[in-house]
């Protein structure tokens, strides 16, 4: 037993300070305030009459960067982390990797993104794989680690284990390793951007939570979900790579390689670092309400794809992602991003979902409506309405409560670093059309035309506003095609309905 007298003794006495060591410390202060004065001189002078500009080709040619971040371990300025300073992890498999590497090959660039897809075995039909997709690495056999999740699989082990045999191929500059599915879709340039808000020298997991509720409830709110990616920062790796095959074998009950590779983190006491736009699409039916109403965040990935409809109608999966993906890189920055402005002249509502959708109400309706999903898909697991982790807000039955839907049809860049993009009029067999004047003269509108300027990735580091529009044609010219106009609100500027 302590005696608390004792200890609260023993306590004091080692706090009382000798007149030298109170000499020393005052010394060693003083040479401590001269060092950081000097270091500041110097940052003052370095930095103050000029920016250092970085160009980096993945970013668009025109719009240099000028990302500084301070070292602040060492003192030192490093330069953007660019896609050289990420090294991808892939979790495959042999037999499903002829079907899945088409996801893959949507972002993978040949010689620039580096990094692998990890099968348990050779693919089938030869060693090489076309160079349009990732190479391969066959994963150490984990036949002697624990696995006793009854209705999970034993390659959750193999998955876990990814980010550990990366790190140990030792590469060089590598900043971040960053984990995803076969079936996961990366938007790499807003992947970078979000990744150079973090410091990679200090220890940061950063991802995205399962948009169904009872996943979250079931698996943990903690957890980085797997197939919508995760980073994890190289300081963080150096630490995790230690632990990570004790864990592997003390969460032996959890179903999946991201559930334990967060039991580490838990250990390690790194919580999760969320970003909106990682998306683990832990959903059924259609996407369609889910993207557009994305959060103010850069769409940074994309997952499961193969279990809900395609994104746009009567395209496949495939097809549908590549549209999305060329409206993407006219701007990466404002893919998704939502606008809503009013025709006040006409009383209606336009929505922007850029690069997606576009909608127009018969009405005047408020933003706090207008940026809500639509639920048009289902829970992941029960198939239930819901709950997700964000409001959502019926489809109406009535043809007359829904607004006239648009589709991406077109994206061009112009003169001065804009963006024209259009959006077509859907119709939507199975539904009645309302016969309502007010929604016919709308339903009569074939096209949005939405002009925007280039998003600058540097927007991301402040503090998020979503962006005003304006219709610009609302006279008498907008009977097929109304025009609108997206830019940064004006100061004290609000959508507010008359
Ligand atoms: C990324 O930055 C490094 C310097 O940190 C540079 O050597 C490399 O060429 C860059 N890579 C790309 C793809 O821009
Ligand atoms: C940042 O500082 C740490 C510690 O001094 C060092 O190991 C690391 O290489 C530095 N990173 C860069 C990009 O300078
Ligand atoms: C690209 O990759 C190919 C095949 O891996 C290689 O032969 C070639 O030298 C690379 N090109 C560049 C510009 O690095
Ligand atoms: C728009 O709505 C206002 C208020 O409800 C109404 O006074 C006005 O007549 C409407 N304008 C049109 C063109 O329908």
């Amino acid at each position: 037993m302590l005696d608390p007298l004792k200890t609260w003794k023993f306590l004091v006495s080692s706090l009382t300070i000798k007149p030298v060591d109170l000499l020393v410390f005052l010394l060693k202060a003083i040479l401590a305030i001269l060092t950081l004065a000097s270091i500041s001189l110097f940052f003052h002078f370095a930095f103050s009459n000029q920016y250092i500009w970085f160009s980096s080709s993945i970013f668009n040619k025109n719009q240099q960067q000028k990302f500084i971040a301070v070292n602040t371990s060492s003192g030192r300025a490093y330069a953007t982390t660019n896609l050289s300073h990420v090294l991808f992890g892939i979790g495959g498999s042999a037999k499903t990797w002829n079907e899945r590497r088409r996801y893959s090959e949507l972002w993978w660039r040949h010689n620039v993104t580096r990094g692998f897809v990890w099968l348990d075995d050779k693919p089938p039909g030869g060693e090489t794989l076309p160079l349009t997709s990732p190479p391969y690495k066959i994963s150490e056999d984990t036949s002697r680690f624990k696995y006793t999740c009854w209705y999970g699989s034993r390659s959750a082990v193999r998955m876990a284990r990814i980010v550990k045999e990366s790190f140990e191929l030792g590469l060089d500059n590598v900043r971040w390793f960053v984990m995803g599915d076969d079936d996961t879709v990366f938007f790499l340039e807003n992947l970078l951007t979000v990744l150079n808000k973090y410091d990679h020298n200090q220890m940061y997991y950063v991802g995205g939570n399962s948009e169904s509720v009872e996943q979250d409830v079931i698996h943990s709110y903690n957890m980085a979900y797997g197939g919508g990616g995760f980073a994890i920062s190289h300081a963080l790796a150096a630490e995790l790579v230690k632990v990570l095959d004790g864990c592997i074998d003390r969460y032996a009950s959890f179903y999946g390689s991201d559930q334990k590779v967060q039991g580490c983190m838990s250990e390690i006491g790194i919580p999760v670092t969320k970003e909106l736009g990682f998306h683990q699409v832990d959903i059924r039916g259609n996407p369609y309400g889910l993207l557009a109403a994305h959060p103010l965040a850069p769409l940074v990935s994309l997952h499961h794809l193969e279990y809900v409809e395609p994104i746009f109608p009567g395209m496949t999966r495939i097809e549908s992602l590549k549209k999305l993906i060329a409206a993407y890189e006219k701007d990466p920055s404002r893919a998704l991003q939502h606008s809503f402005c009013y025709d006040l002249k006409r009383n209606r509502s336009v929505s922007v979902s850029w690069g997606y959708t576009a909608q127009l109400y018969p009405y005047l309706d408020t933003p706090k409506k207008l940026e809500t999903a639509f639920s048009t898909f289902q829970s992941w697991r029960t198939r239930k309405n819901g709950p997700f982790t964000f409001n959502t807000r019926p489809v109406e039955k009535d043809p007359c409560e829904r607004p006239v839907t648009y589709f991406l049809d077109r994206a061009e860049s112009v003169k001065g670093d804009r963006t024209l993009t259009r959006y077509a009029r859907h119709v939507e067999e199975s539904v009645k059309e309302c016969e309502r004047p007010d929604h016919t003269r709308a339903s009569g509108v074939k096209f949005i035309g939405v002009l925007s300027a280039k998003l600058d990735p540097a927007i991301w580091t402040m503090a998020p506003r979503r962006q005003c529009c304006e219709v610009i044609n609302g006279g008498e010219g907008a009977d097929h095609l109304v025009q609108v106009k997206i830019r940064g609100c004006h100061r004290f500027e609000a959508v507010t309905p008359p």
